[in-house]
């Protein structure tokens, strides 16, 4: 059962971000578009807080993810994480699928802006305009994406 629900999640995420992909506006400038033209780099479930979430990236990150190429992540790479709070399927309650939209956040890699803060910048997107933090404000979350050094401060790892 477990593993059936977690294959009908990702299958919802999947139709969803398909569904986005096919009605979203064409964007002159894709690699600075919004993330809903996006690919998938991964997918993940706060147990803790009842909320999904997809990650996508933009051309820069997913070719770097498909090459393997990601220590570190290329300047250029924009990485977005799309969150939902949790809900079952009205119609398959084995089924966990995103519900409300909460909020999607950006990490930007740019090595020389962003030095400060591990070559990354930190966003939020309201609609399709990414606006960054400030260094104030991308103190906690960078500081929360420190553990990950490693990883170049990246937490999901692509299985794409
Ligand atoms: C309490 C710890 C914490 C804080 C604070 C935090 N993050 Fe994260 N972030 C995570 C974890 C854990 C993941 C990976 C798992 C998940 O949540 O899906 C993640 C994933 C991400 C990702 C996808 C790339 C990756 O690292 O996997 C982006 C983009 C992101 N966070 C942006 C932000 C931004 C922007 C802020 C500040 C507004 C922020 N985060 C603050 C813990 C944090």
């Amino acid at each position: 059962m477990r593993k059936q629900s977690i294959r009908n999640v990702l299958l919802g995420m999947a139709a969803l971000i398909t569904f986005n992909t096919a009605n979203a506006e064409t964007t002159t400038k894709p690699e600075h578009g919004e993330y809903r033209d996006w690919r998938v780099l991964g997918v993940s479930q706060r147990h803790d807080k009842n909320s999904m979430r997809a990650i996508v990236g933009n051309h820069t990150a997913i070719a770097a993810a498909r090459a393997g190429k990601i220590k570190p992540w290329p300047d250029g790479s924009i990485i977005a994480k799309i969150k939902w709070a949790e809900r079952k399927h009205p119609n398959w309650e084995q089924a966990s699928v995103p519900g409300e939209f909460t909020a999607a956040e950006a990490m930007v890699k740019d090595s020389k802006k962003y030095a400060e803060t591990g070559g990354w910048g930190f966003g939020i997107w309201g609609g399709k305009t990414l606006n960054m933090l400030d260094q104030e404000k991308s103190a906690p979350c960078f500081a929360c994406h420190a553990p990950m050094k490693d990883q170049d401060y990246v937490y999901t790892l692509p299985n794409l």
